[in-house]
């Protein structure tokens, strides 16, 4: 007999692209969304039944859950996939955001699951799969709303596979890191951009976004990716509760889960403390270029520079815009490599930025130093030692 699984969130992103993997896997999907009447593509596969829930609205979760057993006859896994990212400052986001990032994130992964769970008993089996997050495994600044629904999704989820094992239903947490090709940036950055500007962290998210712009760069998984490990774990017959979904956030959720408590902390600091030098605040050209360098965007590296300015790199010397785009663009095929602010410390006009590179060049492990030297609003050389 054919299997039957309920999604929440269809209408985008890892629930749309799950829906359309276990469709073509050849099981029933009951693809849930807030707005049913937007959908265009699910209604062309046969197998898939598109139903209303908003995760926010206790009738619709119900409601859905008795449409697709009167559709399908059973259910027999479910994905909680709904949810957002609430971005921004803590201090700068309002009260009732924060209640709908746990209302959507939290409480509706608990309304849907205590909604199926009789159905699961009735069975004497289901796999609940929960979308977690690497911001569930580590917390990050400037995502604490969104780190804390998710480690609450976490400890959830854990606690309930041992509940849950008693009856021989199975839940497990699937952790993705960054997937661009969703929708997921995008409401994000709408979040963010409601908050009140608070400058006395202006430094601090200059600083926290050139991290991020380096972890941006090493996203190249796809939603399709994680639809796959999502369906890999809902077959695997296994009762392995934790899934890490995507390449790019192994080296931290190693970090968190296999080095010690002072270890992870002190490498965390190291990316998201102050800058070490008292009172200093990165000059906005240098927090522009290591932004522009993490996330590969030549055009934006050239943007740095000032029109005479010097690159040496190697023993050569490149000057000028053009020249320093083509240096860029030449050495960013090779390098796979992100680079985060250590140490900065100003000597007169110059900005000694000390980087530290994690990454490689040509398969080699590398480390680096930079110094820059920043006049006005633009950089006017750049050297790489090794
Ligand atoms: N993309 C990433 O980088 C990433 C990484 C780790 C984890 N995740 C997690 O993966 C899950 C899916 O995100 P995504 O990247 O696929 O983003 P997405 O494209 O924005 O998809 C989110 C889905 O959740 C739905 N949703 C939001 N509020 C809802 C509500 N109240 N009731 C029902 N559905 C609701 C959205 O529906 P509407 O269209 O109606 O808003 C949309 O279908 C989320 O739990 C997210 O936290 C994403």
């Amino acid at each position: 007999m054919k299997k039957t699984i309920l999604i929440t969130g269809c209408s985008s992103g890892f629930g749309r692209a799950t829906a359309r993997h276990f469709a073509r896997e050849g099981w029933n999907v009951i693809a849930t969304m807030r707005q049913p009447e937007r959908e265009t593509e699910l209604y062309g596969f046969a197998n898939v039944f598109v139903v209303r829930l908003d995760v926010q609205d206790r009738t619709s979760v119900a409601a859905a859950i008795d449409a697709g057993i009167a559709r399908f006859g059973r259910i027999d896994a479910l994905v909680n996939n709904a949810g957002f990212g609430l971005f921004g400052l803590f201090e700068a986001t309002p009260r009732e955001k924060v209640v709908e990032q746990f209302d959507v994130n939290v409480f509706g992964v608990m309304e849907v699951t205590r909604a199926i769970l009789p159905h699961f008993r009735q069975n004497q089996g289901g796999v609940i799969l929960n979308i977690g997050s690497g911001a569930g495994v580590f917390a990050l600044p400037i995502l604490s709303l969104y780190c804390a629904s998710k480690f609450a999704l976490e400890g959830f989820s854990e606690a309930l596979a041992y509940e849950l094992a008693s009856q021989g239903i199975v839940v497990k947490m699937i952790e993705p890191g960054g997937v661009l090709s969703t929708n997921f940036g995008r409401r994000s950055g709408a979040e963010a951009a409601q908050n009140a500007a608070l400058p006395d962290y202006a430094a601090f998210v200059a600083q926290t976004e050139t991290v991020f712009a380096g972890l941006r760069a090493e996203r190249l998984a796809t939603q399709e990716d994680v639809a796959k490990v999502i369906y890999d774990a809902a077959t695997d017959g296994t009762d392995r509760l934790r899934y890490v979904a995507t390449e790019d956030i192994q080296p931290l959720v190693k970090a968190r889960r296999e080095t010690s408590e002072d270890e992870y902390i002190a490498l965390m600091r190291q990316r998201f403390g102050p800058p070490r030098s008292s009172g200093f605040a990165m000059p906005a050209p240098v927090a522009a270029l290591v932004a522009a360098m993490n996330g590969h965007e030549a055009a934006a590296v050239e943007a740095c520079f000032a029109s005479d300015a010097e690159v040496s790199d190697e023993g050569r010397t490149h000057r000028g815009g053009p020249a320093i785009r083509a240096w860029f663009e030449d050495v960013s095929r090779r390098y796979r490599a992100t680079l985060a602010v250590t140490d900065v410390v100003v000597e007169g006009d110059d900005a000694i930025l000390t980087g530290e590179v994690s990454g490689n060049f040509e398969g080699s492990p590398i480390e680096l130093r930079y110094r820059l030297r920043v006049r006005s609003d633009k950089i006017a050389a750049f050297s790489v030692e090794p």
